[in-house]
């Protein structure tokens, strides 16, 4: 099964910038070399903070640049969205009987779980209760089969101090619950923290983040306030299968330097 995940797609109103950057033009970018590339994907997921301040036209603006990708897609909410926004312009896409944007999947190599974290007017994600027995039942009901995990913030501790007040406030209850899946977890997928970060849970789950579509920082893991900047509009192409969870990163605008040799010698 191949995933392209996209994440952090801040979009504004057609020629905002955020951060120095212009989400429009990024994502068109990236969706365009997704649509030219990955055709025979099974799926495009964003991982969250589809727009910057949920605007309506910002919203419209993402149906209307996702619209020629030819496979399944599935949106997911950050701490930047407006769920009620969201809903308007998307209702199609799958809710819990909550209201929350979350849902699940089975395929051939385990159960996709998609979490809503958005806690309107948070920064932080918020993971309560009520989106907490959904997950129970999820987890429940996918019986032997592994689970792969989707969600805007981080569950696990990711140390960048920029993000260390703005994290999921759970207090590590979704990650107890995932570790007490006795099939497993694949792998938990996120967003938030707009750079690419990789690692294993002291529970032993691993994890990875995509690198913002829009506007990243400048790598300094201990600088409460890093340097936003800009870069190539990128993306994720995600492997489920026999062999177990790949993830490979994607940049869009390189040129070539040089034709690579087959080495397919002994
Ligand atoms: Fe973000």
């Amino acid at each position: 099964m191949k995933i392209i995940q996209l994440t952090d797609t801040h979009l504004m109103p057609p020629g905002i910038a955020v951060n120095g950057v212009d989400p429009e033009a990024q994502l068109r970018e990236a969706v365009s070399d997704i649509v030219a590339r990955h055709g025979d994907a099974d799926l495009l997921v964003i991982t969250g903070d589809l727009c910057n301040f949920g605007d309506p036209e910002a919203y419209e603006l993402l149906r209307e640049i996702l619209a020629p990708v030819p496979f399944a897609v599935r949106l997911m909410l950050g701490n930047h969205d407006r769920r009620p926004k969201f809903v308007a312009v998307f209702p199609d896409q799958p809710r819990d009987s909550n209201g929350y944007v979350q849902s699940s999947i089975d395929t051939a190599f385990g159960r996709l779980l998609f979490l809503d974290s958005h806690e309107e007017g948070v920064i932080g994600g918020i993971y309560g209760p009520d989106r907490m027995a959904w997950l129970d039942a999820a987890l429940n009901d996918a019986g032997a089969q592994p689970v792969t995990v989707f969600i805007h913030h981080p569950p696990v501790f990711d140390g960048i101090a920029h993000f260390s007040k703005i994290g999921l406030h759970d207090d590590g209850a979704v990650l107890v619950r995932l570790a007490a899946h006795a099939p497993g977890v694949r792998h938990i997928i996120f967003g938030h923290i707009h750079i690419p970060l990789s690692g294993t849970s002291a529970e032993g789950i691993a994890f990875s983040s995509g690198q913002a579509c829009s506007h990243r920082f400048i790598t300094d893991v201990a600088a409460r306030a890093p340097w936003w900047t800009g870069g190539n509009p990128c993306y994720r192409v995600l492997f489920l299968d026999d062999h177990g969870f790949r993830a490979f990163g994607a940049e869009v605008g390189q040129s070539p330097t040089e034709q690579a040799q087959p080495c397919d010698g002994p």
